[in-house]
């Protein structure tokens, strides 16, 4: 065991995620989770997050969007948290845009039930070039699937439900190859499962308490998913910790 001892100041705070090589294999997308928890493990706080989300977790919640090519989220959560679409600086917009990207990523919406507003801002709002994504399945009610088709792009990924698989291969077939996935943790439990997320950037808030839920959800007799630890950070009490899930090949 060691103590970690603090190491030099990193100035823009997105720089070491942004380093990272997240080139995927040849039609696979690369899988980012970002999630905040207390120290309990907690990840939510009567139904919401944001009050386990410190100020610089705020900042770096909103500056990862910059790096992902899509942005995905499960229903609930869009429900749960008033989603609307992804809005980034100013001077990230530009960033990626000197590299060949949207101003922002697109907001892709996993739901079988399609129970979602679609006057909200999520789907009003959103710009031509990144329209919001409704990804959903073949028995989704269907009324509220035309009904998605005006307002959103929609994916079909699965029959009853939508496969992870499915998904991904449709996301990397339109050039959406980095995806961020902004939970919730029932949505997070799947894709892990499904062994489809490669990287969990998670902070540690310092607080206890809150809703009992973990930042991800698993069916019960899930196998174990191994990670690896690449960097911490740190700013006032909270912990910024980026692992990398193991791969046995
Ligand atoms: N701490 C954090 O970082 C964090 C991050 C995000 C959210 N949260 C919190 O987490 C809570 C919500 O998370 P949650 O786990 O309850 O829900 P969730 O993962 O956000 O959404 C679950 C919903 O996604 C859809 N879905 C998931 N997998 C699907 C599949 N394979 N096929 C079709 N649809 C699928 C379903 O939508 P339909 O019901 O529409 O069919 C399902 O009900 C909120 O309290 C939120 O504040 C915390």
């Amino acid at each position: 065991m060691r103590f970690l001892e603090l190491g030099t100041e990193v100035e823009d705070a997105l720089a070491p995620y942004a380093a990272v090589d997240r080139t995927p294999a040849e039609g696979r997308c690369w899988v980012t989770a970002h999630m905040v928890a207390g120290l309990d493990g907690c990840a939510a706080v009567g139904g919401r997050v944001g009050a386990l989300s410190t100020a610089p977790d705020k900042a770096l919640f909103a500056d990862m969007r910059t790096l992902a090519d899509v942005v995905l989220v499960g229903a609930r959560t869009v429900r749960e948290e008033g989603y609307g679409p992804i809005r980034l600086s100013e001077e990230r917009s530009a960033t990626r845009v000197a590299r060949g990207l949207t101003p922002a990523p697109p907001l892709a919406v996993v739901s079988r039930s399609l129970d979602l507003d679609w006057d909200s801002r999520a789907f009003a709002d959103a710009a031509p070039e990144s329209r919001t994504i409704v990804v959903t399945c073949a028995d989704a009610p269907a009324p509220r699937l035309a009904r998605a088709r005006e307002v959103a792009e929609v994916l079909v990924a699965g029959e009853e439900s939508v496969q992870p698989d499915d998904l991904f291969r449709q996301l990397a077939a339109r050039g959406q190859q980095r995806v961020l996935c902004e939970g919730g943790p029932s949505l997070l439990g799947e894709l892990v499962v499904a062994g489809h997320v490669d990287e969990l950037c998670l902070t540690i808030s310092p607080m206890m308490g809150g809703d009992p839920l973990p930042v991800a959800v698993f069916p019960p007799g899930a196998p174990l998913t191994g990670f690896s630890l690449r960097h911490v950070l740190g700013e006032d009490d909270t912990l910024f910790l980026r692992y990398e899930v193991d791969r046995d090949d």
